[in-house]
């Protein structure tokens, strides 16, 4: 055997299910599906339960205890109809599981524990074709019949790369992640034929390109990287794929054809970082770092995610304007949400120097020196190159004051600026060593690491 087998044979005995976890997973589906058709008879709604996603595809990775069960309606029922009767069987089969959950995606749906197994209960329109899905999730029962068509002989393979993909960080599609699907990973595989294909056909892509197995595109996207669903024309799978995971993936690739091992299929462990690590680490970068704290809003990720990246860019836009330079950021949330920047310095001189109009713009130049003439600045009004110069107090020296008065008037998305509305900390440097829950210590660590 060569390398690859070796490391391919190894790798799967770790992450491909064995028989007994197969039946299991294949008991309780069929138990929780005749469940559901039971209450669909004895409630008289014409509905049928169906396994979707990874597990009825057989590429769901061990331990990996998922169950996406759709509850398909007739396509011409009203949405009204769907989510009252879809919720209703979904809330009567979660009253026998362990735990449950409602949860909203386009429509709400369920997430429930049975046996250990963590159950999407998801109600679903039964259209015709994926063309005319009436909500998001309709496509998926699409998705489970073109690929149980195509993946036999190469199931291995999806394992191999979903675990690959996991060991760079970048497997997963939510807003957290902005990394590849499950879906995604398969259909990769269906066009290169193998994992090892998948890796050399990466040598060649180039950020904008397409892939369309059944050639039928029928619009333009503007993505990283568009893979054409096979079962509908106009959607891209790899939309969520953001251009920097896609680049790790491309680099890990490389790195892996050139020394193939089998640590590449394994996660890093994260060092959580230690009070006196985080001292002497700011000793030696000689930055300033500076965070802001807040309760976590009570929403799905996909939801919070996105809008603390929007908080995390605004804040960004709001210290440069105010001329502190940021060199990093990041956000971290569990129960509380932080957001850390590393700044040049978190303090600058009370000086600043302020530019007026150029000297022949009449009517605004009397406006300028009116405004600065006699005023408590530094400098007279004077000109440079052309234009009016005062040297004035600067507003806020420090990135924390600035922080503490102004963060309120940055665009914030609607949840995130309800709860900054309650209550918001700045700590700066050695300060946020009060928050010592261990993953943010590990976010911390990967914060300077990257
Ligand atoms: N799906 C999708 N787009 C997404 C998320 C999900 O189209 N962004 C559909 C896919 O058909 C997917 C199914 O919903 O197969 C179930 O989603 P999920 O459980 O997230 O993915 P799996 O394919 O089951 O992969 P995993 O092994 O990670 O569970
Ligand atoms: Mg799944």
């Amino acid at each position: 055997m060569n390398e690859i087998d070796n490391i391919r044979t190894s790798v799967l005995s770790r992450i491909k299910p064995k028989e007994p976890e197969k039946q299991k997973l294949v008991a309780l589906a069929d138990n929780l599906i005749s469940r559901i058709n039971a209450i669909g008879i004895s409630e008289g709604l014409d509905i049928s339960a169906i396994l979707v996603g990874s597990t009825a595809r057989g590429t769901w990775l061990s331990g990996e205890h998922d169950l996406d069960i759709f509850i398909m309606f007739p396509p011409d029922v009203s949405r009204e109809y769907l989510q009252e009767k879809g919720l209703y069987v979904a809330r009567k089969m979660a009253a026998q599981a362990q735990s449950s959950e409602e949860r909203y995606a386009e429509h709400p749906y369920i997430n429930a524990v049975f046996d250990g197994f963590e159950v999407d209960l998801v109600p679903a329109f039964g259209v015709a074709s994926a063309s005319e899905i009436k909500s998001a999730v309709d496509r998926t029962p699409f998705h489970n019949k073109f690929v149980l068509s195509r993946i036999q002989e190469i199931e291995d393979d999806v394992l191999l790369l979903k675990q690959f993909l996991k060991g760079c960080g970048v497997y997963g599609s939510e807003l957290r992640t902005h990394g590849f699907s499950g879906y995604l990973v398969e259909l990769l595989v269906i066009q290169y034929g193998s994992f090892m294909q998948v890796l050399e056909a990466t040598r060649e892509w180039k950020p904008g390109m397409t892939i369309d197995i059944e050639k039928h595109a029928s619009i333009a996207h503007d993505d990283p990287l568009v893979m054409v669903d096979p079962t509908d024309p106009a959607r891209n799978v790899a939309a969520a794929l953001s251009l920097d995971k896609l680049c790790i993936f491309m680099d890990k690739a490389r790195e892996f054809l050139k020394n193939p091992e089998a640590p590449y299929f394994s996660m890093q462990a994260v060092v959580p970082l230690e009070d006196s690590d985080f001292k002497n680490i700011m000793g030696e970068r000689g930055t300033a770092l500076i965070a802001i704290e807040f309760t976590t809003p009570d929403v799905v990720e996909d939801v919070l995610y996105p809008q603390l990246h929007k908080m995390e860019d605004s804040v960004r836009e709001m210290l440069e304007r105010y001329d502190f330079r940021v060199y990093n950021s990041g956000v971290w949330a569990e129960e509380k949400a932080v957001l850390v920047f590393e700044l040049e310095s978190g303090s600058l001189p009370a000086l600043k120097k302020h530019a007026g109009p150029h000297v022949w713009a009449e009517e605004h130049a009397a406006a300028f020196k009116s405004k600065y003439a006699g005023s408590n600045a530094f400098s007279n009004v004077h000109i440079r190159n052309g234009k009016y110069m005062v040297e004035i107090p600067r507003k806020y020296t420090q990135a924390k004051e600035l922080l503490e008065a102004e963060l309120p008037k940055c665009g914030l998305g609607k949840h995130v600026a309800l709860s900054i509305k309650k209550e918001y900390h700045v700590l700066e440097n050695e300060q946020m060593l009060d928050i010592r829950e261990k993953n943010f210590r590990e976010f911390l660590q990967t914060f300077f690491k990257k």
